[in-house]
């Protein structure tokens, strides 16, 4: 018997080992599920997804403590949004987050029950998400990513005076693109400027129609589009050949190369998508109910390695702002 005592221990204290494990993964696959569907890779949604994790966080709710966390990204096709989001209905999860427009289309397909929390969607009621941006209606809410593009431009016209001619650079099949697109050509019409619309069909057209674009104009315009976001590298580099200046609509793409934004914290997007998750997963809030959320305050981001290269000077109290209460690249 005595023999056996250090086997019969080391047999034991496995079996002890085995149990714990198995108590905690059937206590793990009870918790709610959060289900996270991202459809690619760009510096601004990689961003939201952070902030949805810290906005969970902040209310309470973290991933294998009172949630299960279940984050899927689409790299960019389209059947894997679709399955996805039919693997998330299956598992039964409690609330789902579609991070951007095509994540958000692909689980509002999914499902009419399970609520749908929209992460940075610009504009949800012209998607087709939810009936109408103040009264969603069904089970469907969220963030917008709306931006501010009437200080946009006013920017755009205080870094250029001269600025007769701008571009806008969008793709065609981006709902967030082309919404944004028509409010800018608007907004620029009026202040009397000249309008150039450039559309892509994918990224591969991106480098010959910003090299048929960039001659015609004096800057370029780009909205908040999903492909030119994941192909900033390519834009500039055909761009800076004319020493054009690309002002986009969101910050994380002026790191990326273009040269200045009024934009909104990707991050705090997230952060506010992840908080009103938490209100729904506690039954605090319904979709149904629950108006789309915009966030207010844009901050000044500037690009000033880019302001040198296109032989570009900003104006001093410009700067001034942007090193006191936005962001300079240097
Ligand atoms: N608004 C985009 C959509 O609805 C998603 C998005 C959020 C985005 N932030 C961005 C796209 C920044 C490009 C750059 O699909």
């Amino acid at each position: 018997m005595k023999r056996f005592l250090p086997l019969i221990l080391i047999f034991g204290g496995l079996l002890a080992l085995l149990g714990v494990k198995t108590i905690k993964e059937t206590r793990q696959a009870k918790l709610p599920t959060v289900a996270i569907l991202q459809p690619l890779s760009h510096p601004a949604l990689d961003e939201i997804h952070r902030g949805i994790i810290a906005g969970l966080a902040s209310a309470g709710y973290h991933n294998k403590q009172n949630i299960k966390i279940d984050f899927q990204n689409a790299q960019n096709d389209q059947s894997n949004l679709r399955l996805m989001s039919n693997r998330f209905v299956t598992e039964k999860a409690k609330v789902t987050i579609g991070i951007a427009t095509p994540a958000a289309q692909s689980l509002a397909n999914a499902t009419k029950k399970i609520p749908v929390i929209l992460g940075a969607v610009t504009d949800p009621a012209s998607a087709n998400l939810v009936h109408n941006n103040q009264r969603p209606g069904a089970n469907i809410t969220g963030v917008s990513d709306r931006a501010p593009i009437q200080k946009q431009l006013a920017l755009m016209q205080t870094i250029m005076p001269q600025l007769k001619t701008v571009g806008v650079l969008y793709s065609s099949s981006d709902n967030s693109a082309t919404s944004q697109m028509r409010l800018f050509k608007k907004i620029a019409k009026k202040a009397g400027l000249t309008v150039v619309e450039a559309s892509l069909s994918s990224v591969n057209d991106l480098e010959q129609v910003s090299q048929t674009l960039a001659p015609k104009v004096d800057a370029i315009y780009v909205p908040t589009d999903n492909t030119i976001a994941s192909a900033m590298g390519t834009l500039v580099r055909t761009t800076d050949k004319t020493k054009t200046p690309v002002f986009p609509s969101a910050e994380t793409m002026v790191k990326d190369g273009g040269l200045a934004t009024v934009g909104l914290s990707q991050y705090d997007l997230g952060v506010e998508t992840g908080k009103m998750a938490a209100q729904v997963l506690s039954g605090k809030a319904k979709p149904a109910t629950t108006p789309i959320h915009y966030l207010r305050k844009g901050h000044l981001v500037l690009n000033l390695k880019k302001a040198k290269a296109l032989h570009i000077t900003i104006p001093k109290d410009t700067i001034k702002t942007a090193q006191q209460k936005g962001t300079v690249i240097k």
